[in-house]
């Protein structure tokens, strides 16, 4: 691997006087290379399970940015699916679910085969491994998010009902939460020996818990983290929630803050930051992204331990061209 800034920078020892990047959602919607690609075929899972295809979706967008990691063109929903829970991603409803604990509290998931049955993860993330310059990141959703996808078979609205399931149900939930907790080990394992260099985890339903989070999503993403090497460093995006309070609770590496968090809060801790733009300033005028990308890099260039990123996913109607803009003006920098 040529470019090792990312995995440097992780380590909190990125020596060099630049700012390492990639981006959450870096590849999908956005691009019109993608989209030409899943034009072709009906249904999402059905595209993500070709290895092929998920080795030229991860590839598409380092093609046309400066990026410094790559992350395997997959889902977070890869493990219910693989549970034997049929998913269709309808448009402008997101993720729907064939089954869901919410609607048939007798839900029963499918343990026996699962990690087969991702093969197609793994072969992607040998094929893409073969093919880049930078680290890879291999990726899950924590044990509570993809509970809460498996609760609500969707997108949550109303959080009260998982809240008073939770409370009603508690020892049914952890019973659950165990099960993801050694799925998600085996899985991140298997993605690991497959060639990706480290590990995020997705808690992108965090912030439904506030009180209890520790109770029902950080203990096992903790869980999860001891499973591990501890070569391999892991990074956890909760969203919604502060993690300011939870360091001396966890051993995660890296932080990626979602926008609502003050990266100076953390940038002083024990630990990598990565995150917190918001995705919207992509919208801004040429000259107004140029003096951001330049303030950033004047603030962070010296930090040896942050990464650029967004602090929630890239959306269908940010322009590529305006993401080009900014990162070849923070590169511009970097090779000062
Ligand atoms: O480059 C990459 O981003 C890698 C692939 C990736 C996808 N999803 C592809 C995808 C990654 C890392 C994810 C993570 C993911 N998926 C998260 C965590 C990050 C976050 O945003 O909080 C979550 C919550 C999901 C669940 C999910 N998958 C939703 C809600 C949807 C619906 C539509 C959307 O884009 O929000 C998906 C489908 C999905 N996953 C698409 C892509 C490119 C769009 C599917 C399509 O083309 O129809």
């Amino acid at each position: 691997m040529n470019n090792n800034y990312y995995l440097k920078a992780l380590d909190q020892k990125n020596e060099a006087l630049n700012v390492p990047v990639w981006l959450l959602r870096q590849a999908g919607r956005y691009l019109p290379e993608y989209m030409e690609i899943r034009s072709k075929f009906p249904n999402f899972f059905e595209m993500i399970k070709t290895p092929k295809i998920c080795k030229e979706l991860t590839l598409q967008p380092l093609r046309r940015f400066p990026l410094d990691a790559a992350i395997t063109f997959t889902d977070i929903l890869t493990i219910p699916e693989a549970m034997g829970i049929n998913i269709e991603f309808v448009k402008g409803q997101g993720p729907i679910f064939a089954d869901s604990i919410s609607s048939n509290p007798k839900l029963t998931l499918n343990e026996s085969n699962y990690l087969e049955k991702l093969d197609y993860v793994f072969e992607a993330t040998q094929l893409i491994k073969s093919e880049i310059d930078v680290p890879l990141i291999g990726f899950s959703g924590s044990p509570w998010t993809l509970f809460v996808y498996l609760f609500y078979g969707r997108s949550p609205r109303d959080y009260e009902i998982i809240k008073s399931y939770i409370s009603n149900e508690p020892e049914n939930t952890h019973a659950i939460l165990k099960a993801l907790t050694n799925a998600i080990k085996e899985y991140i394992s298997a993605q690991i020996k497959s060639g990706a260099d480290c590990i995020q985890i997705f808690d992108s339903w965090g912030g439904i818990l506030s009180g209890q989070y520790n109770e029902f999503s950080l203990n096992y993403t903790n869980e999860i983290r001891a499973s591990l090497s501890k070569d391999i460093p892991m990074i956890l995006y909760a969203k919604g929630t502060s993690i300011n309070g939870l360091l001396s609770d966890t051993k995660i590496d890296c932080f990626n803050l979602d926008c609502d968090e003050n990266i100076d809060d953390y940038i002083n801790m024990p630990l990598t930051i990565q995150g917190n733009f918001d995705p919207k300033n992509f919208h801004k005028e040429d000259s107004e992204l140029i003096n951001l990308a330049d303030s950033i890099f004047e603030k962070y260039h010296k930090k040896q331990n942050y990464i650029f990123n967004v602090g929630s996913g890239i959306t269908p109607d940010i322009d590529p061209d305006k993401v080009s803009l900014f990162l070849e003006r923070l590169r511009l920098f970097n090779s000062k």
